[in-house]
């Protein structure tokens, strides 16, 4: 007989189910309202783990204060009736109050590494999240945890903080999910209406069109840069915030790239900031 699915709120609720879970444990740490993107690492969850926890949490404290938190899409019923489906053992809900009772003080902070790009954006954003992915991985206390590529300066920070703090976890990157036609797979492609959805692939051709000439040897990351630059403004709905060719481990900007390099950008379509990113792996030029 297949086991129903717990949906609990307390953390005492979460810690007493934790304690009859089989082992190893995967956690799925989302903001709900989900995407074949997140589908997909619960999947890949399911598949390498005994158990499987989702978290469910807008968290507040990675919004800035011009971030339209209580706009950010939900639908708590449909995200439970994916995740069942699903097989997933356990769902963590949390309400603020919860997450950050009266008082609370506490913050996990990754330093030089959420400088640059999103963390110069959006000062504050990665404080949030690392205090509460800190949280989660302690109240949850997952053998592995589960992340996407799409975002990809917030893997390269959770994966320094687990390292520095010596969380006994894996950090599991799972590839980004994208529409047929390259839009990376988002909650905030909620907001476009069907002319900015289809102007949002430019983030996709710029990406691709940069990646090509890298395979092509092209090495030098102002021409990569000046490449993706050059085919955002081709796209009238689309007004470029950053865009960024940086070694793959520290997000500094390069001048020649010569080992595993990030290509990644912020791009508003109307009022919608999407972001998107594509690795490059150099082979020696002979
Ligand atoms: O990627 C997200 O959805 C969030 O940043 C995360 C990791 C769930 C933390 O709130």
């Amino acid at each position: 007989m297949t086991k129903s699915m717990m949906i609990l709120s307390t953390l005492e609720e979460l810690r007493s189910a934790r304690a009859s879970l089989d082992e190893p444990v995967g956690l799925v740490p989302t903001m709900g309202y989900l995407h074949e993107g997140h589908l997909s690492l619960v999947r890949r969850a399911v598949e390498e783990c005994a158990s499987v926890v989702v978290s469910i949490f807008v968290n507040p404290t990675q919004f800035g204060p011009s971030e339209d938190l209580a706009a950010y899409p939900r639908d708590m019923d449909r995200d439970l009736r994916l995740l069942e489906s699903l097989g997933v053992d356990l769902v963590w809900t949390p309400t603020p109050e919860i997450m950050y009772p009266n008082g609370y003080q506490t913050w996990v902070q990754v330093e030089a590494l959420t400088d640059p790009l999103e963390g110069a954006m959006r000062p504050g954003h990665f404080r949030g999240v690392t205090t509460v992915v800190a949280k989660l991985f302690n109240s949850v206390q997952p053998a592995k945890a589960y992340f996407g590529q799409k975002d990809a300066q917030q893997v390269a920070v959770i994966r320094r903080m687990a390292r520095d703090l010596n969380f006994p976890l894996e950090v599991v990157v799972c590839p980004t999910v994208r529409e047929p036609n390259g839009l990376a797979m988002s909650s905030r492609n909620a907001y476009l209406d069907p002319g900015q959805r289809q102007a949002a692939t430019v983030l996709y051709r710029a990406l691709s069109a940069a990646k090509e000439a890298h395979e092509a040897d092209e090495r030098n990351a102002e021409a990569l840069r000046t490449i993706m630059r050059e085919t955002l403004a081709a796209e009238p709905l689309a007004e470029m915030q950053y865009v960024s060719c940086a070694d793959y481990d520290t997000l500094e900007e390069l001048d020649t790239v010569s080992g595993k390099a990030l290509l990644s950008m912020a791009v508003f379509v109307g009022k919608t900031r999407l972001i998107d990113n594509m690795v490059l792996e150099s082979k020696a030029v002979a």
